[in-house]
């Protein structure tokens, strides 16, 4: 399999899967002005390349929240895989181990953390939301840790549920529901019905069978964090999380130098400067745009990964020239899972690491470690 661009492997998803489904991917809160802004923010940055440098050989590893990596992309978490291919979260944490790559596993996903666990020897993180319920928190941290998780991030930007309009306008649900504007796109769609009805495998996993504590699914993922998420933690409770994991710990969701200040104080390796991909507050700032105040204020004391927007090799190589460790992207292995599984992944990753080792060639870098500040500038002082 053959990947030309993410782009393609976004209208390859939208063949694929049934209109609710791909919107519910595809989709952000309100205007999605946010992650429009996500993307096109990093064409407001020009790569300066430097010529005549001896490029022969060219290394992309690197090391990021303890775990060594082919190059410094990480796979966001994301919930939900069954919803997009029937091989789940099973199909992105083998490509991701098989690219050696970072695969994070969400809370919500449809395979259990053992599972993800037991499938995989490459390197993993696991991405936790608080739940109201506090013994479920520490839970999950310690079934984690069992399973081999070498990582984890606490997503702090989804107290409460974005207004995904798209969702409204669908009527996505968890199981999906038929209305009468989806109707005719699940019928359009009837293997992924069908093998739905087969499976009968989507469920919260790590989540659906806890003795005593009926989860209701019935109206969607998005009520489910209304009702269950704990709208009171505090960085105090964050700091809670960290001493209890007492391993590589990123915040996930931070946007400003006051957040980030916070993760220093708290103790924190890593932040994850995310606005979950556009899906909770709109017109928040670009991640990308966000690295150089964020470096500037907390020196290099901890790690930065820029997640959001992130489509091409160029984009990796932007991110860490302004200051960032690593990148993390989720929509475009989630595009490449929809249209072709567990092959599509790989073909998207190894594509995307042949990107980065011919551009960071390109702009004159053998290693990773090699980009800085005067291989990046912002477009309109190139110009002026
Ligand atoms: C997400 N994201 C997400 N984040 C998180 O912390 N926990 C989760 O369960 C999910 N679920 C989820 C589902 C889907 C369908 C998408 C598209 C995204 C956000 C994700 O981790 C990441 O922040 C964004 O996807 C990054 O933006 P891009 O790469 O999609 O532009």
């Amino acid at each position: 399999m053959r990947v030309i661009s993410v782009d393609r492997l976004r209208e390859k998803a939208k063949r694929t899967l049934p209109a609710p489904i791909f919107h519910y991917i595809d989709g952000a809160a309100d205007d999605e002005w946010s992650k429009a802004n996500n993307q096109s923010a990093f064409s407001r940055y020009c790569l300066n390349p430097h010529y005549l440098r001896d490029i022969s050989e060219v290394d992309t590893r690197t090391t990021v929240l303890g775990a060594e990596m082919a190059m410094p992309l990480i796979l966001s978490p994301t919930g939900m895989s069954r919803l997009f291919h029937v091989d789940k979260e099973y199909a992105v944490a083998s490509a991701a181990a098989r690219a050696d790559l970072m695969y994070s596993l969400s809370t919500v996903s449809t395979v259990s953390i053992e599972d993800i666990g037991a499938h995989t020897t490459g390197p993993k993180m696991f991405q936790i939301y608080i739940h109201k319920d506090r013994g479920l928190t520490s839970e999950l941290i310690a079934r984690a840790r069992e399973a081999g998780f070498t990582a984890l991030c606490l997503t702090v930007d989804t107290p409460l549920a974005g207004n995904r309009e798209r969702d409204h306008e669908w009527g996505f649900a968890m199981p999906p529901k038929l209305t009468l504007k989806s109707i005719a796109s699940f019928l359009w769609h009837p293997r992924w019905g069908l093998d739905l009805a087969r499976t009968r495998d989507l469920k919260l996993a790590n989540l659906v069978d806890r003795p005593g504590r009926p989860i209701d699914q019935a109206d969607g993922i998005m009520a489910y964090i209304d009702s269950q998420f704990d709208r009171t933690i505090t960085w105090d409770h964050a700091a809670r999380v960290i001493e209890e994991w007492g391993g590589p710990f990123a915040v996930k969701g931070v946007q400003s130098v006051a957040d980030a200040k916070a993760c220093v104080d708290i103790g924190a390796s890593a932040i994850m400067i995310s606005n979950h991909g556009g899906r909770q507050l709109d017109t928040t700032p670009a991640p990308v745009d966000c690295v150089r105040p964020i470096r500037e204020a907390i020196g290099d004391s901890l790690e930065l990964i820029v997640d959001g927007g992130v489509r091409r090799g160029t984009d990796l190589i932007k991110a860490l020239a302004l200051g960032a460790n690593a990148v993390s992207f989720g929509r475009p292995y989630l595009y490449a899972l929809a249209g072709g599984g567990e092959p599509l992944v790989t073909a998207l990753l190894k594509k995307f690491k042949e990107e980065v080792e011919r551009d960071l060639a390109l702009v004159g870098c053998r290693s990773v470690f090699d980009l800085g500040r005067d291989h990046v500038s912002e477009a309109r002082h190139h110009y002026s």
